[in-house]
């Protein structure tokens, strides 16, 4: 879960690496550094802050690595931020992912006369690279060292006396960008989008060298292999933040257009894969976090529309069903990222089953993307906050479109997201941000609050409970609200904020009973619903868009959790403990 950057070329490396791991911090924000060749030997920084903060100078150099931490092993602190070099300084790692044999390898290195300088798993590889250097190029020396390696890494390391920057990864994600005489490696591709749109996917155990140009090996083999190069979509602008001062506020204001682009995928695409749905025997959503949410929601829309029945499972817990998979079940996982391990561990136990993979993502060369049998891009555009907002409704979206397909309705989805994305637009607005900013000023002091929902809205109260809890350390706790007469109404005290989904379904009548159960008792009522009723103590107005509700219902929710952080004094953009790819188990 940590960012990693290489360049090599004819400009100022170390400007190009600040600013990429900038773009990378969504990725962890723990600690930074930078590791550039600087005259015959190697420049190096590394700083236990936030990159914002750093003020000093760096040097000009041609050829340079950077490394965005989210600590793992070793805790927060200057000695455990990478790069980490070798004894002699003369090579530099920067690594994402888990060596899991770090301390083997660790005690055979030292027994060797290594000298550690950290408590990180990363540090056995700038040694294990040093110690095949002796005797062996650069190159393969570093082939050679990550034979050694168990578990997941994406590398980059340069070394004083030899001009090349070289990458290779395992389970984590490394992309290389090939611009006009010069080449970038990193975690994600919005690192370098400002110089280039033309990437190469690293595959799993591939290695990149780049130098004049860049060269690609198969890490097992050793053999030089070709890639073909991809011109990706999105552009700077879309990975900056513009005017806006977070990420995460322009990606709760940009859903009309992604929303948009959700309902642009061809007919065809769609209905293929609503064939496949209703040709399976079986059908896993698999998931976490948001998208997990997004899932749940679908089910119930699934059921609705095409009387069929989902199973939803986290992906952690996914593993524990394997006896239920054959040949003819589907399985659907779902992730903003891609790279979201307990997913992937999931795809893994799937298909020695010999199921069926057909993931829903949005990061294009993604690794689930890779390892699934086929793929519906989300097309939400680059999602840089932390938090997931666009990427939410989107997925939502689609799983609606993909439910009224198998039903031969899908017209009458794309009209239901249409619909939807005008919503949005509202829901947005400078306008309907005035209510929501005073809403948050009012409760900004609350360290309690429910959010409950019947139906479809159930996960919505889930997904606004985790945006208040995950931006806003807020303890939320998120429910159906039938089911708070069975425990949780004994934590209602006199003034508590009470979230409450009430579309104009049938879940209506019985959800305004629960809000009124809690009211009875103190709670402060806030009804996101196209209407007003007396149990509301605040009314968060949304139109009524049937069943797209869903899609819309959360939008003043992630608004409204976007300004209590910024109440609370909370970076909405980077929260504690939290990184955007989650990258272990
Ligand atoms: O990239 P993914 O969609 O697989 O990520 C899943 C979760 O890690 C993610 O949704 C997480 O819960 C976010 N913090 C939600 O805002």
């Amino acid at each position: 879960m940590c960012g990693i950057i290489g360049y090599k070329g004819p400009e100022n490396a170390s400007e190009i690496i600040f600013t990429g791991l900038k773009r990378l911090e969504y990725r962890g924000y723990d600690s930074w550094g930078i590791a550039a060749k600087k005259d015959r030997g190697l420049f190096s920084l590394k700083r236990a802050e936030k990159l914002g903060e750093f003020e000093g100078k760096l040097p000009e150099t041609h050829t340079a690595i950077g490394h965005s931490r989210w600590a793992t092993h070793g805790g927060v602190s200057e000695r455990n931020a990478h790069p980490h070099l070798s004894c002699d300084g003369n090579i530099a790692v920067v690594h994402n992912g888990i060596i899991e044999n770090y301390q083997e390898l660790r005690k055979y290195l030292m027994s060797k006369g290594h000298l550690f300088s950290s408590d990180t798993d990363t540090e056995v590889i700038a040694h294990l690279i040093e110690d095949y250097a002796k005797a062996h190029p650069f190159r393969e020396s570093v082939l050679k060292a990550i034979e050694h390696l168990r578990g997941s890494y994406a590398i980059v390391a340069i070394k004083a006396d030899e001009d090349e920057v070289i990458g290779a990864r395992k389970d984590s994600p490394l992309v290389v960008g090939i611009g006009d005489g010069e080449c970038f490696l990193a975690s994600d591709v919005p690192a370098f989008i400002d110089h280039t749109k033309k990437v190469v996917f690293l595959g799993d155990e591939e290695m990149a060298v780049l130098n004049n140009g860049a060269e690609f090996y198969d890490v097992v083999t050793g053999k030089e292999i070709e890639k073909e190069a991809t011109e990706v979509e999105w552009d700077a602008e879309q990975a900056s933040k513009g005017e806006f001062e977070h990420y995460m506020i322009k990606e709760i204001s940009e859903q009309k257009d992604s929303l948009l682009r959700a309902v642009a995928h061809e007919d065809k695409t769609l209905m293929d894969i609503a064939d496949q749905i209703n040709n399976a025997f079986g059908v896993f959503f698999v998931a976490c976090g948001s998208s997990y949410h997004a899932a749940l929601t679908a089910s119930y829309i699934f059921s609705k529309i095409t009387k069929k029945h989902i199973n939803v499972v986290y992906a952690s817990e996914f593993p524990y069903y394997e006896d239920f998979l054959t040949e003819r079940t589907l399985m659907i996982p779902i992730s903003q990222s891609g790279e979201t391990a307990d997913v992937m561990a999931a795809v893994k136990t799937a298909k020695k089953k010999g199921t069926k993979i057909l993931s829903i993502v949005n990061v294009m060369g993604s690794s689930l993307m890779r390892a699934s049998h086929s793929c519906l891009l989300m097309n939400s555009g680059p999602e840089i906050g932390v938090l997931s907002t666009k990427t939410y409704t989107s997925q939502v979206a689609l799983l609606t479109m993909l439910a009224y397909a198998c039903v031969g309705k899908l017209k009458e989805g794309k009209e239901l997201v249409r619909k939807a994305a005008e919503a949005a637009e509202e829901l947005t607005s400078a306008e309907s941000r005035i209510k929501i900013v005073e809403l948050a000023s009012k409760l900004h002091k609350e360290e309690h609050m429910f959010s409950i929902g019947r139906g479809v809205s159930y996960p919505t109260a889930l997904e606004a409970a985790l945006k208040v809890k995950e931006v806003a350390y807020v303890n939320c706790l998120g429910f159906c609200g039938g089911e708070a007469k069975h425990g949780s109404i004994a934590l209602v005290y006199d003034g508590m904020p009470c979230l409450v989904f009430s579309p104009s379904d049938e879940t209506k009548a019985d959800i305004l009973s629960n809000a009124m159960e809690l009211k009875a008792r103190g709670a402060y009522i806030i009804g996101v619903s196209p209407e007003n009723n007396e149990t509301f103590d605040c009314h968060i107005k949304v139109p009524d868009v049937g069943d797209g509700n869903a899609i819309v219902d959360i939008i003043p929710v992630q608004l409204f959790s976007y300004y209590l952080a910024k109440l609370r004094g909370c970076d909405p953009d980077k929260p504690k403990h939290l990184a955007k790819a989650v990258t272990v188990r």
